[in-house]
């Protein structure tokens, strides 16, 4: 049997000064995904630092998927250990109690109590060698040849930027009531739904935080978005309730939109002024982006329903696709939130200057298609700002705007995680398509049919590498959409007929 490989994470002390857990996503050459955290147990008062234990588990409930991220920890007498050890009376051991139905599972073995016989967590070794951390990866099947790599090591006690009170300054900041919706959306694409047709930027991101709690606290835990209706005809039509239903264009709060490349000139980041415009930009682009990321979770069950026609009940996506484009959303959340931030402390408030719609161009392309919107929005759009964005943060740097700085930071950091989902979940429903289909093949083929034009060098390909986009995916690549086929105008006068009807 071939030895385990291990990953290294990081330096163990910089591990535990920042957080008690770790949210880790491994990658293994041949596509496989594994989520982990790292717990951090501190040693006892009065222990040294060399007591502290640390053990990792897979990142998911093995009884339904829930997110086990902000699960409490519990301490208890290890009866197994017990029972094999006759003359141990009294071991202790750490349980993680899921939030969703109260099983807990032992950090140390996986087991849980509640479980039916042979459910058991995942659990993976960690060790500490000359202060540098890392745990040993998963076993494949078969032993499969390549390796594994770390693409993120996140903490999760980075709960959501909080906000600080907006000034009363623009459109966007005008007065509005931070309060729970009533009534309180039951589903998960129901949250999507009222966030989607949620036109105020603040409550948008208000609104996401919560919904993002209710999921992880197990208060919402339905997915929901419909199913197949078989009456009366031959064709299956999807019928889904109307709470939970995706607008066409997502409303917006009285934004100037312009045509894509009319919006206030951002220059190359040098003076005050192009800053500006390139923060309000992109405060548009990422309000746009907790939109897209709750649009797939919205339209997830009917699109990848309607690659098994045939199925009833449907296939469905696993739980963790909606986590981590739940995940998504808040990030973009915050990141909507950060860069308003920095726009007040310019004494601009975001709607203050013209913004375009480009991306909706995307969204609105890509209804149809779950490997279209996950090729188009997440691998080629997301990726392109791996690209632009350390040249984009080099020219605030050089300005010494190092609050700028700092604040897109966070973000690109972010966006690697953001591309490697994408890359995760086109692999994973380019497994389940029948046949299976090669997923770079299969994005190319979206590229191909839902893009304008090539994709541009030059690319941040060790960043791309890390989020899983080798240069096979990207290289010599060009879409095949013609330009005016309703890739740029159609969406803008779309969201201009949104802006109307969202008042
Ligand atoms: S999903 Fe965790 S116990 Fe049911």
């Amino acid at each position: 049997m071939m030895p385990q490989q291990l990953v290294a994470v990081g330096r163990a002390d910089a591990l535990a000064a920042a957080a008690a857990r770790h949210h880790l996503t491994l990658r293994h050459s041949s596509n496989v995904y594994q989520t982990m955290l790292l717990f951090s147990l501190a040693p006892p008062p009065g222990a040294s630092e060399d007591e502290r234990r640390w053990y990792a588990m897979q990142a998911t409930c093995p009884h339904l998927e829930a997110p086990l991220e902000h699960a409490t920890l519990e301490t208890v007498e290890s009866e197994l250990e017990a029972e094999a050890q006759r003359d141990i009376t009294d071991v202790e051991d750490t349980v993680v109690v899921c939030p969703h139905h109260e099983w807990s599972w032992s950090l140390r073995t996986g087991e849980s109590d509640h479980s039916p016989a042979g459910m058991r967590a995942c659990t993976f070794a960690v060790s500490v060698q000359d202060g540098m951390l890392s745990v040993e990866a998963p076993q494949l099947e078969q032993n499969a040849p390549g390796s594994w790599l770390l693409v993120e090591s996140r903490p999760v006690s980075e709960r959501f930027y909080e906000p600080k009170p907006a000034a009363d300054a623009g459109p966007s900041s005008s007065q509005v009531q931070l309060v729970a919706p009533d009534p309180v959306p039951q589903s998960l694409t129901a949250w999507a739904s009222l966030v989607l047709n949620t036109a105020n930027p603040r409550l948008k991101v208000h609104y996401t935080r919560l919904a993002a709690a209710a999921w992880r606290d197990a208060r919402c835990t339905r997915v929901g978005g419909g199913r197949w209706n078989f009456d009366d005809s031959e064709a299956p039509e999807w019928r889904r309730k109307p709470e939970e239903t995706p607008p066409g264009i997502p409303p917006r709060d009285q934004l100037n939109v312009v045509r894509p490349g009319h919006e206030a000139k951002r220059g190359k980041g040098g003076t005050e002024r192009g800053r500006i415009a390139l923060l309000h930009s992109l405060a548009s682009i990422e309000q746009i982006a907790i939109d897209l990321a709750w649009d797939i979770i919205c339209r997830g069950p009917e699109l990848f329903a309607r690659l098994h026609p045939a199925s009833n009940p449907p296939p469905k996506l696993p739980n963790a696709f909606y986590t981590d484009f739940l995940r998504m959303a808040e990030d973009e959340a915050k990141h909507h939130t950060i860069l308003c931030e920095r726009l007040e402390a310019f004494g601009v408030a975001f709607g203050d200057l013209p913004v375009h719609y480009g991306l909706f161009d995307s969204m609105r392309d890509t209804w149809h298609s779950l490997t279209a919107r996950l090729s188009i929005v997440h691998l080629v759009h997301e990726a392109r700002g791996l690209d632009v964005n350390p040249g984009t943060i080099a020219r605030f740097a050089k300005a010494g705007d190092e609050d700028s700085v700092a604040t897109l930071q966070i973000i690109h950091h972010d966006e690697v995680t953001h591309v490697a989902t994408g890359h995760r979940w086109l692999c994973h429903v380019a497994e389940c398509m029948t046949p299976p289909r090669a997923p770079v093949e299969l994005f190319r083929e979206e590229v191909r049919a839902h893009f304008c034009g090539a994709l541009r060098e030059p690319f941040n390909r060790p960043e791309r590498a890390q989020a899983g986009l080798t240069a096979e995916w990207y290289e010599d690549l060009r879409g095949e959409k013609r330009p005016g086929d309703g890739y740029s105008a159609g969406g803008v006068q779309a969201a201009r007929q949104a802006q109307i009807a969202g008042g």
